[in-house]
């Protein structure tokens, strides 16, 4: 009796040590799952004008880390990429008056479209990419 008692308890730890290991294996991916998928850093702290030097990135480049989002789907009534209807809409008052709502924000429009490595031609740049012009 005494043995099986023994078997018992030491069967019961060995499940619930693997019960434990499971959970931490589960938190390791959890953890690689929330990760950031980069970090931003601009100018001297990351070894010189890493994001901000060079040419600027193409309105595809810039639509897909910065614009996708939202105006992929047309989250909060964001014109969709390649609605050229939509865009049309909004262009009819002009390129640069549709620019600078980019760049200061309007309604749910975060200012730059929360792109903080982005130079202005780079979000006009997008503009014309999702507009198709
Ligand atoms: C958090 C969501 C979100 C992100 C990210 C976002 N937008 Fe928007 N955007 C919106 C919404 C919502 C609107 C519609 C605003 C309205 O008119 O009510 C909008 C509208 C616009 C307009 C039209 C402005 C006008 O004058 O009618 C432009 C241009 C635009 N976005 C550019 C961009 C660009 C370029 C990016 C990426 C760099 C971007 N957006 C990223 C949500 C977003």
């Amino acid at each position: 009796m005494k043995q099986l008692k023994a078997l018992i308890l030491a069967a019961a730890t060995l499940v619930m040590a693997q019960a434990y290991a499971a959970t931490d294996v589960q938190a390791e991916k959890i953890r690689e799952r929330i990760a950031p998928a980069g970090e931003v850093c601009v100018g001297a702290e990351c070894g010189g004008l890493a994001v901000v030097a060079g040419e600027p990135r193409t309105g595809e480049e810039v639509y897909n880390t910065a614009c996708t989002a939202c105006h992929g789907v047309g989250i909060l009534g964001a014109p969709k990429n390649g609605d050229t209807a939509a865009w049309d809409d909004r262009l009819a008052k002009g390129m640069d008056a549709t620019l600078k709502n980019a760049l200061s924000g309007i309604n749910a429009m975060p200012p730059m479209g929360n792109c903080a490595t982005c130079s202005d031609d780079e979000i006009l740049n997008a503009i014309k990419y999702m507009s198709g012009r």
